[in-house]
């Protein structure tokens, strides 16, 4: 925490589509996020597919250095995830497993890092299975999944208007409530 008492933690959308709901659910996120909580977006499009060759011959590419280093520097994530065949999508856990490199690092990056999940998805489950497929990755890392009030939200299609907001006020109202206490769980 910084010392005016504003925790900022690192968003992460896991779409690269360019009308990604999660990316939507993610920008709603920063405009619902109580004052004491900034969120600083942040974008996995220019990490490469993960080679070890690669990593041993060059290390890791300057853009997951830099997110590294601002997850470092950061209170918390989020991570607003899609599902993908009842599961987490790849090219998020592509960029995990690069800013797991080298593992030395780990510590540094998410030892007791606080994450918060969110999600959107075409079906009816809203990510909850995507959501479950996090924690052990996360867990694996040292970093602490707070579980929250929670958000999932469900048949994404419908779930956003033309300039991306959300639609229905009772999923407004639980990114408002899983922002609040997620502000309020990091200033203890
Ligand atoms: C999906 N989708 C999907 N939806 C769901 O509710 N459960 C699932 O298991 C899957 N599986 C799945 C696999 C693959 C490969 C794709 C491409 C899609 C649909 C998915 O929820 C939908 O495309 C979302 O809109 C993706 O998120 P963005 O890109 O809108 O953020």
């Amino acid at each position: 925490m910084t010392s005016d008492d504003m925790a900022t933690i690192i968003g992460i959308s896991g779409s690269l589509r360019r009308g990604s709901h999660n990316t939507m659910l993610l920008r709603q996120a920063v405009e619902l996020a109580p004052p004491e909580l900034r969120i600083e977006v942040a974008s996995i499009r220019e990490f490469p597919l993960y080679d070890a060759d690669l990593d041993a011959e060059r290390g890791v590419p300057e853009p997951v250095r830099a997110l590294k280093d601002r997850i470092a520097a950061a209170d918390g994530l989020l991570i607003v995830t899609p599902e993908y065949n009842n599961s987490l999508p790849g090219v998020l856990k592509n960029a995990i497993d690069w800013l797991s490199r080298p593992s030395a690092d780990i510590p540094r990056v998410f030892g007791g890092k606080q994450v918060a999940l969110m999600g959107a998805s075409a079906g009816l489950g809203g990510t909850v299975l995507a959501q479950a497929a996090w924690l052990p990755v996360f867990r694996a890392l040292g970093a602490v999944v707070w579980p929250g009030p929670g958000v999932y939200v469900r048949q994404a299609g419908k779930a956003f208007d033309a300039e991306g907001r959300i639609v229905d006020e009772h999923i407004r109202a639980a990114v408002v409530r899983h922002l609040a206490v997620f502000a309020q769980h990091l200033r203890h």
